[in-house]
C-alpha cells in the first residue's frame, strides 16, 4: 500500500508586484502540467500536504483564489479536492486583526526569560477555549482558519490549535498526521529580522507515540526557528518519524538516527512553490513523495521516496533537483520505527512509553478514513458558501431553530456539519446545499446512508 502526496509550502497567494505576479501565474501553472504528468507516471495522489504562507497577508480573497487553484492542482494529480491538509504559516496571520492587546501578549511571550514562562501565558490566554480565533493570538487567523475548515484542518480550538487525521498504511498500521499551529505569535518583521516563534505546550504534547502508528508532522516553521527549540525540539524528534516543514525559501532535506533507540526520522523543508521578493532571485520548488510501510520480520518502518521539484526558467517547467541529489531523481529513505509492532505480531503496552491519549486529539477528526469522500465534498461546498447560507443549511436541517442569529462561532458550525455525516445525513445535506435545482443528479444522495450504515 502506497500513500502519495504532494508537499506544497509558502504559495503566497496576492504577494507582489504585477510583473511578479506574472510570473507566480506561470509557475502555478507550469506544476499543474507537472503534477499531472507525476500522477500519470506513479498513479493519483492521495492528498496535497500544504506546510502554510498559502496566502500573502491572510485575507478572505487571496484565499479564494488559493481554492481556485487547488481545485486545478487536485484535478491534475487526481486527488479529491477535499483531501488537502494544510497548516497556518506567518503570512496566513491578517496583520489587519492584529490589536493592541495581540501585540502586547507577542512581545511578552517572547521576552519570556524560560520557555516554561511562555508556555505558562500561551496556556492562560487560550485555557478552556473551546472555539478558534477567540483570543487575541488566533484573531488574526481567523480567514486562514475558515479557508481550511473546507477541507477538514482548522486549527481545533484556541486551547488546542492543531488537528490530527489517522491514514491507513496497511497491517493496523496508520500514519498519524498532526497538523500544528506555529505562527500565533508571528510578526510583520518576521522575514526582515529572525524572531523566534513560540509552539506552546498543548502542542508538544499533543504528539503521541503509540505502537500502531507512524507519527508525521505539518508545521510552517522549522525547529530551528523557535525560542522553545530546546523544550520542544527532542520532545517532537523522538515521536516523529517524519517531518514536513516550510518558510525556509531553500528546500532542505536531512536523516537523522537516535542511536539510543534506533529511532530514525527524515526532515524535509519544501522550498517555496512561489516565493516573496527578496533580492536573493527566484527558486521555485515542491515535491511529489511516496510513503510506505516497511514490514519485514526483521524491521519495521517507514519507506520514503521523495521526488524534489525545481522550476527551470528556461525551459519553464519543473523538472527534477538534479544538481541537489547530484544526478538523481529521487531520495530513497528507510526509517526504522523499532517500537512499531504490526497486527501480526500482536500488541503490548511498551515500556517507558507514553500511552497514545486520544481524548487528546481535538476532535474525533482521527477517525477520518478515504472512504468519507463524500462528506469530505460536501464539507468543501458547505464552507465555500457566505454565513448566511450556512445558517439557512443548518436551519432547514433543523440542527437549529428557525430564527437563529448569525453568524454562528466556527466551532459550532463544524460540530453541527459532523453531526449531519455522523447521522447519515449526507444526502439531506447535498439537497440542502443545491436547492435551487433539486432536479439535477446529486451524487451523494443514497451514497451517505449507504455507507454510515455499513
Ligand atoms: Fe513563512
Amino acid at each position: 500500500m502506497v500513500l502519495r502526496f504532494v508537499h506544497l509550502s509558502d504559495i503566497h497567494f496576492g504577494q507582489g508586484s504585477a510583473v511578479k505576479r506574472a510570473i507566480d501565474t506561470d509557475v502555478r501553472k507550469a506544476l499543474l502540467r507537472d503534477c499531472q504528468e507525476s500522477a500519470e507516471r506513479f498513479g493519483k495522489a492521495d492528498s496535497l500536504l500544504i506546510t502554510g504562507d498559502i496566502a500573502y497577508s491572510g485575507t478572505k480573497p487571496e484565499y479564494v483564489e488559493a481554492a481556485n487553484w487547488l481545485d486545478r492542482l487536485c484535478e491534475a494529480c487526481g486527488c479529491l479536492r477535499a483531501n488537502v491538509q494544510m497548516v497556518p504559516g506567518n503570512h496566513d496571520v491578517n496583520w489587519s486583526h492584529v490589536d493592541a492587546t495581540a501585540r502586547i501578549l507577542r512581545s511578552n511571550i517572547r521576552g519570556s526569560a524560560r520557555p516554561e514562562e511562555a508556555h505558562e501565558t500561551l496556556a492562560e490566554v487560550c485555557i478552556g477555549v473551546e472555539g478558534f480565533g477567540e483570543c487575541a493570538l488566533t484573531r488574526p487567523l481567523l480567514d486562514y482558519a475558515n479557508f481550511a475548515e473546507q477541507y477538514g484542518t482548522p486549527p481545533d480550538s484556541d486551547a488546542k490549535p492543531f488537528w490530527t487525521k489517522k491514514l491507513s498504511l496497511g497491517h493496523d498500521v496508520a500514519a498519524r498526521v498532526y497538523g500544528l499551529t506555529t505562527s500565533l505569535v508571528s510578526d510583520n518583521q518576521d522575514k526582515k529580522v529572525p524572531v523566534p516563534q513560540w509552539l506552546g505546550a498543548s502542542q508538544m504534547t499533543a504528539l503521541g507515540s503509540s505502537e500502531s502508528e507512524i507519527a508525521i508532522a505539518l508545521m510552517h516553521h522549522p525547529l530551528k526557528c523557535f525560542g522553545d527549540e530546546a523544550l520542544i525540539a527532542p520532545y517532537i524528534r523522538r515521536r516523529v518519524t517524519l517531518l514536513l516543514t516550510g518558510h525556509e525559501h531553500l528546500p532542505e532535506i536531512a536523516t537523522c538516527v537516535d542511536h539510543a533507540t534506533g529511532h530514525s526520522r527524515l526532515e524535509v523543508t519544501a522550498g517555496a512553490v512561489t516565493p516573496e521578493e527578496d533580492g536573493r532571485g527566484y527558486v521555485f520548488t515542491y515535491n511529489w513523495l511516496e510513503l510506505s510501510l516497511i514490514a519485514d520480520k526483521e524491521r519495521q518502518g517507514l519507506k520514503v521516496e521523495l521526488w524534489p521539484r525545481v522550476w527551470q526558467a528556461g525551459a519553464e517547467t519543473f523538472e527534477a533537483d538534479a544538481i541537489r541529489l547530484q544526478g538523481r531523481e529521487s531520495v530513497v529513505a528507510e526509517l526504522a520505527c523499532p517500537s512499531l509492532r504490526l497486527a501480526e505480531q500482536g500488541r503490548t503496552p511498551l515500556e517507558g512509553s507514553p500511552v497514545v491519549d486520544d481524548a487528546a486529539a481535538p476532535t474525533d477528526q482521527d477517525a477520518m478514513t478515504w472512504n468519507e469522500q463524500e462528506y469530505g465534498e460536501l464539507r468543501l461546498l458547505f464552507w465555500r458558501a457566505e454565513w448566511q447560507e450556512r445558517l439557512r443549511i443548518l436551519v432547514e436541517l433543523k440542527l437549529f431553530p428557525a430564527g437563529t442569529a448569525g453568524p454562528l462561532p466556527q466551532v459550532m458550525e463544524r460540530r453541527a456539519l459532523d453531526q449531519v455525516a455522523q447521522a447519515g445525513r449526507l444526502a439531506e445535506l447535498g439537497r440542502a446545499l443545491h436547492p435551487s435545482n433539486p432536479e439535477s443528479p446529486n451524487p451523494f444522495v443514497g451514497q451517505g446512508e449507504v455507507k454510515n450504515g455499513d
